[in-house]
C-alpha cells in the first residue's frame, strides 16, 4: 500500500489498500471487490480500496467470535485499559496523517479533521478509565443466600459507521466496546473507507489480539446487512439514517440483537429576545454551516422570537454570504464540499423543495459552479427565512449547509415548534433569563439541550436521541452499559435443599 506526497501538491498518487483487516492480518477479499473513492473537492478518484463481500463478513465475524472465546477473555481489566491507552495515543502521534486522509476522502476542512482526530485520544483514555470499574453488586436477599451480579461483554459487536465524520463515529463505538471486553467488526461507509484502513495499519503496533478489532468497508444494503443478519453478532451499534436503523431492527430480529442507534436530527436552536444576540448569532452561524451541514447535531431549525427575527435573519444571511467556501487544504477556507455526489444532489433537491414551498431565500441557494470549485461538490451556505414548521424543509433532515429560520411569539410557541418534529437529538437555546433557560430546557424533547452555547460534545457527556433520533447513548459512563450484560449469580450458603415432595 502506497501513499506518496510531493511538497508542492500534497497527495499525488492514488492511495491503495487492496486488502481487508481481519484476524489481525491483511487479507484479499474472498467475494468482495476493489472500489474507488472520490475526492469530493475535485470529483476525481483519489483512492482504491478493498470492499468486503458477504463471505468476507462471515470470515470477520468468525475471527471476532474466536477472539471473544480466546485469550482476550482472560485479559485483566487493567490490560484492556492499557490497550485503550495505546490506541488513544495513536490519534495523537498520527493525527496529521489520519487527518490528511480523512479530509481528502470526506472533504472536511483539513484543520477540522486535525482537531477531531486529535480529540479522539480522549475518548479512548476516558473509556480506559472505565475498563477496571465495571463492578457488579451484592444483593442482600435473605440469611443463608448470597446473590451478586457480574457484568459480562455482550459478545461480538457490529459497528456500522457513516461518512460524515468517519473515524470519530467509529471511535464512539470502539472505545466503550473494548472497555467492556467485546470484540468488534467495523464496517465503514462506502463513501469514506480510507481513514479506518489507515487506522487498522497503525493498530499493528498496539498488540491487539488477532480478531478483537476487524475493519472492512462494503456496500450497506448487502454487506452491512449481512453483518446485521449474522447470528454470531450479538449487537449492532449504528450511526446513520433512521430508515436504515428500522431496516436493521427488522433484519437483526433473527437473534434478538441489541442495538445502539444514532440517527440524526432536525434540531431546534432557539433565540429569545432577551439573549446576548451577538454571541447567539455567532453560534447560529456555526450551528448552521459547521462540517458543511453534515452533522447530526446541527441547529437546522433556527427559531427566533419575532421582535428580533428580522435582525437575526438578516445578520445570519450576511454572515452566510461572507463564509469563504474553499478547498479543504486551503488554510483560509471556512467551509468545504459536500462529502459525496449523492449528498450534493440531496441538498440541492431540498433547496428546490424549500423554494417551491414558498420559503424566502436570503443567502446561497445553489451549487458553486465557477472556478476551481466547479468540479467539486460545493454548495453556497444557504439561509431560508419565513419557514413554516410544517414545510418539508423544516421537517426532514437535509444534511447540507441549509438553515431554516422560523419565527415564534412566546415561550409556549417556541417549545411547541421545537417539539413538533419526529426527531429529538439535540437542541439549543439562548436567553439571559436563567429561570426561562432551565424552564424551557426541561420541556424540550431532545437527548441534549445546550444553553447559551451549541454543539458542545465531549467524551464524558452522554449523547443520543429521543424519538426517531436513536436508541441508547454514546459517550459518558452509561455508554459502556450498551456493551455489557448482567449475570446474577445466586449461592445457597446453607448446603440444604428441602425435599418438596416429602409426605
Ligand atoms: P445510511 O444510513 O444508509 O448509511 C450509514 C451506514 O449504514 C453506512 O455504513 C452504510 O453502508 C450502512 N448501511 C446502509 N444500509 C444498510 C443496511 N440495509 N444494513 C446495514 N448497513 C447499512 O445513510 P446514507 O444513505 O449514507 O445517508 C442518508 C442520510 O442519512 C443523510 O443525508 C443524513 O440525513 C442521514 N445520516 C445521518 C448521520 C448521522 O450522523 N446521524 C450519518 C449519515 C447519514
Ligand atoms: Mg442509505
Amino acid at each position: 500500500m502506497e501513499f506518496n506526497q510531493t511538497k508542492e501538491t500534497g497527495v499525488t498518487e492514488i492511495y491503495t489498500q487492496d486488502k481487508l483487516y481481519i484476524r489481525g492480518q491483511w487479507v484479499a477479499p474472498i467475494d468482495g471487490e476493489q472500489n474507488e473513492s472520490i475526492d469530493p473537492s475535485t470529483g476525481k478518484v483519489w483512492a482504491r480500496v478493498a470492499f468486503a463481500g458477504v463471505r468476507d463478513i462471515d470470515s470477520a465475524v468468525s475471527a471476532a467470535q474466536e477472539a471473544l472465546a480466546g485469550p482476550w477473555s482472560r485479559w485483566s481489566p487493567a490490560q484492556r485499559a492499557a490497550l485503550l491507552r495505546r490506541i488513544g495515543a495513536l490519534f495523537e502521534a498520527h493525527a496529521e496523517r489520519l487527518a490528511e486522509l480523512e479530509s481528502r476522502d470526506n472533504g472536511m476542512l483539513l484543520r477540522d479533521a486535525l482537531a477531531n482526530i486529535r480529540v479522539q485520544a480522549q475518548y479512548y483514555y476516558y473509556f480506559a478509565g472505565m475498563a477496571d470499574k465495571l463492578e457488579g453488586r451484592t444483593i442482600p436477599i435473605e440469611d443463608g443466600m448470597l446473590a451478586y451480579t457480574t457484568r459480562v461483554p455482550v459478545g461480538v459487536v457490529g459497528a456500522i459507521v457513516p461518512w460524515n465524520v468517519p473515524l470519530l463515529t467509529m471511535t464512539w463505538k470502539l472505545a466503550p466496546a473494548l472497555a467492556a471486553g467485546c470484540t468488534v467488526v467495523v464496517k465503514t461507509a462506502e463513501q469514506t473507507p480510507v481513514s479506518a484502513y489507515e487506522f487498522a495499519r497503525l493498530l499493528e503496533t498496539c498488540d491487539v489480539p488477532p480478531g478483537v478489532i476487524n475493519i472492512v468497508s462494503g456496500i450497506g444494503p448487502t454487506v452491512g446487512a449481512r453483518l446485521v443478519a449474522h447470528p454470531g453478532v450479538s449487537k449492532i451499534s449504528f450511526t446513520g439514517e433512521h430508515r436504515t436503523a428500522q431496516e436493521i431492527m427488522r433484519t437483526g430480529a433473527v437473534n434478538l440483537k441489541r442495538y445502539s442507534f444514532e440517527c440524526g436530527g432536525k434540531s431546534p436552536h432557539i433565540i429569545f429576545d432577551d439573549a446576548d444576540l451577538a454571541h447567539a448569532i455567532n453560534a447560529a452561524t456555526h450551528s448552521s454551516f459547521a462540517v458543511c451541514g453534515q452533522s447530526c447535531a446541527l441547529g437546522s431549525r433556527l427559531l427566533v422570537q419575532r421582535s428580533v427575527y428580522t435582525q437575526v435573519a438578516e445578520e445570519l444571511a450576511r454572515r452566510a454570504g461572507r463564509i469563504r467556501v474553499g478547498m479543504p487544504k486551503d488554510a483560509a477556507a471556512q467551509m468545504g464540499p459536500q462529502a459525496h455526489a449523492e449528498q450534493l444532489s440531496k441538498t440541492l433537491r431540498y433547496i428546490d423543495i424549500a423554494k417551491g414551498e414558498g420559503a424566502t431565500l436570503l443567502a446561497g441557494g445553489a451549487r458553486i459552479s465557477e472556478g476551481d470549485l466547479g468540479a467539486g461538490y460545493f454548495v453556497a451556505p444557504t439561509v431560508f427565512a419565513n419557514v413554516d414548521n410544517k414545510m418539508r424543509v423544516a421537517r426532514e433532515e437535509i444534511f447540507g449547509p441549509v438553515v431554516s429560520v422560523i419565527p415564534f411569539d412566546d415561550e409556549e410557541e417556541a417549545i411547541a415548534i421545537a417539539n413538533d418534529t419526529d426527531y429529538g437529538l439535540t437542541a439549543g437555546l439562548w436567553s439571559q433569563n436563567i429561570g426561562r433557560a432551565h424552564r424551557v430546557a426541561s420541556r424540550i424533547q431532545a437527548g441534549t439541550v445546550w444553553i447559551n452555547t451549541y454543539r458542545y460534545i465531549r467524551w464524558a457527556i452522554p449523547y443520543g436521541g429521543f424519538k426517531m433520533s436513536g436508541l441508547g447513548r454514546e459517550n459518558g459512563m452509561e455508554a459502556v452499559d450498551a456493551y455489557l450484560q448482567t449475570r446474577s449469580t445466586v449461592v445457597n450458603l446453607t448446603g440444604n435443599y428441602p425435599d418438596m415432595y416429602a409426605n
